[in-house]
């Protein structure tokens, strides 16, 4: 089955304009690969290690699963790249998805679930996007057997990154905007060996988190546990975080921020400043309990009102909306009415197209959320400060005691206006290095970088992508000369009623979709060609075989 859906796809694949002939012969073996075999010829049990055996027999390119412990995450993974055997832990650091349900393109292994790659091999920062290394072990290959020893602890651990500290280096790199990306720059520098001085400002009042989890878990998502990394790594490694600071201005003559009457001096400037909620300018979008939801006091004021609720208005059928309206459902069910609002037919319709998005829509109505779509919001009305109807240009209205705006970002280009190149997209103008000033890089959300797909400045708003941008600057600030990769396919995924879409390439403009699988059962690739060539492609319940050109192939 695998194998009958693997060469359909490395043929579909061959239409494509990202992929050639031998790269789509590599997904269609890495998908065979796929089949795993959980097995050990012998396990031995001692005091706080494991010692494992298994037969020496992987070909080139396949990769096994090999249970170590009584658990079931007690497992490793072994495979073979040019000769070489490795054994990689099988958990995913991100979230704990099993590697073994991924792919494995050359000596990387990529999680299927939010598709971050690992390069075992690679001694800084490889692995991608992630703040997580994944934990290696050393495997003996001895009379046709695989012995692999394992310290018990290393299972549930993270595995190092190797970052250095900072010494007596002057030379300054100063990072506005304490997002994924700006988080992903710093580390990037430490880990390539910048011993310098390193400087992130932000105008949150919390050191970097991982904003993704806040529309998909509201209720549960708590500040600490989406830092990224608590104060103490900060200090270890010598970054400065400057929390609830807001640069005003920045002064590319004379190398300066300037944050209200403080002046800050850099050697390298980079801009990570993201995007804020974009607010629709409507009669009423400033009253209270109408809420948008990028930082972390939005779910806060979100969760906190839903509570309470009874009629709760979402403005916008597209991921942040969606996925809030399904969190919100899910755990409050009847005690409240749920009502997606959007000017377009069916929710996703810009990006996933009609069909997937009218899918989707049943999903969420046979889940009890209810649409006005086709149509747009003419003003939010209420009394004594507070919102409690929002009026439809088709002349209806909705009651609502909650109005949460999903309405979109607005790149935080503020900073660049005047000295830099910023695009009537939005977005701050860069080259393939990310560069856009003599000592001043742009990536991130804020970002309009070349892309290689669709041959054009794009701005993503994607975690992976805000990671990898992050890497590439700072590589090439370290003197590392890292550009856009051709090869580079963005991804993003959304999660709603506990299922995971995932999202692959650059579809914007699509004219047509190629729909291979069942999108009544959910389990459906889509494919998304533009004049002829496939651009993206969107899945449930089966491989995104796009997404794993999310990789720098060497
Ligand atoms: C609720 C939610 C769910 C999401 N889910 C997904 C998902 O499932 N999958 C996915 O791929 N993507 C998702 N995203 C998108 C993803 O989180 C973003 O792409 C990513 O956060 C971008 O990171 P960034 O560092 O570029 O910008 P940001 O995260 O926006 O960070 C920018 C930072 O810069 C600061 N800043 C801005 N201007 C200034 C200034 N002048 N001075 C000082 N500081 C400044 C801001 O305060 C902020 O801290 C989601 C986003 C949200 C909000
Ligand atoms: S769990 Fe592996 S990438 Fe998220």
């Amino acid at each position: 089955m695998l194998k009958i859906l693997s060469s359909s796809l490395a043929v579909s694949l061959r239409r494509t304009n990202l992929i050639t002939p031998r790269i789509a012969q590599r997904v269609a073996i890495s998908l065979i690969s796929l089949p795993l075999i959980r097995y050990s010829l012998k396990t031995l049990n001692l005091n706080d290690v494991y010692e494992i055996e298994t037969q020496d027999d992987l070909q080139e390119g396949e990769m096994r699963e090999v249970q170590v412990g009584p658990n079931k995450e007690d497992a490793v993974l072994v495979f073979k790249f040019d000769g070489q055997i490795y054994c990689v832990l099988n958990s995913c650091p991100h979230v704990g998805a099993s590697l073994s349900a991924g792919f494995l393109v050359g000596d990387k292994v990529k999680c299927s679930f939010h598709n971050i790659s690992f390069f075992v091999k690679d001694d800084y920062h490889e692995e991608e996007p992630m703040f997580k290394g994944l934990q290696t072990f050393p495997v003996k290959q001895e009379n046709g057997l695989l012995k692999i020893r394992i310290q018990k602890e290393l299972l549930n651990a993270p595995g190092t990154l190797n970052m250095v500290t900072t010494k007596d280096n002057p030379y300054h790199v100063v990072i506005i905007g304490g997002g994924v990306s700006g988080q992903s720059a710093a580390e990037t520098l430490r880990q390539a060996r910048f011993t310098g001085k390193i400087t992130m400002i932000t105008a949150e009042n919390s050191l970097p988190y991982d904003r993704t989890f806040m529309s998909k878990i509201p209720f549960l998502v708590k500040l600490q546990d989406l830092q990224i990394r608590e104060q103490q790594f900060y200090d270890q490694y010598g970054i400065d975080v400057l929390v609830n600071k807001f640069v005003d201005s920045i002064d590319t003559k004379n190398k300066q921020v300037h944050i209200g009457n403080e002046k800050i001096n850099y050697d390298k400037l980079l801009i990570a400043t993201g995007g804020s909620a974009r607010k629709p300018p409507l009669a009423g979008v400033d009253l209270k309990n109408v809420h948008t939801l990028r930082q972390f006091n939005g779910v806060e004021a979100i969760r906190e009102k839903a509570k309470s609720a009874q009629n709760i208005v979402i403005v916008g059928a597209s991921f942040i909306g969606m996925e809030i309206a399904s969190a919100i459902k899910k755990e409050l069910k009847d005690q409240v009415n749920v009502t997606v609002v959007d000017n377009t037919s069916v929710p996703f319709e810009k990006v996933l197209g009609t069909e997937v998005g009218a899918s989707l829509q049943k999903l969420h109505q046979e889940n009890g959320v209810e649409f006005e779509l086709s149509v747009g919001v003419k003003r939010f009305a209420g009394r004594k400060d507070s919102v409690q109807r929002v009026d439809l240009l088709n002349g209806k209205s909705l009651l609502a005691d909650l109005v949460i705006l999903g309405t979109g970002i607005q790149p935080n280009n503020q900073l660049g206006q005047g000295q830099l190149i910023t695009s009537k997209y939005g977005g701050i103008f860069t080259d393939q290095f990310f560069k856009v000033a003599p000592h001043v890089y742009a990536f991130g959300d804020v970002a309009n970088n070349p892309n290689f797909i669709i041959y054009q400045n794009v701005r993503f708003e994607h975690y992976n992508e805000a990671v990898k941008q992050g890497q590439i600057a700072a590589l090439n600030i370290q003197g590392i000369k890292t550009p856009v990769s051709m090869s580079d396919v963005p991804f993003f995924w959304t999660r709603q009623w506990d299922k995971t879409l995932s999202y692959s390439g650059v579809g914007e403009g699509f004219d047509e979709v190629i729909i291979d699988g069942d999108l009544k059962k959910l389990k459906f690739i889509a494919y998304y060609a533009k004049n002829g060539s496939i651009v993206a492609s969107a899945s449930m319940n089966i491989p995104n075989v796009l997404a794993q050109f999310d990789l720098r192939l060497k």
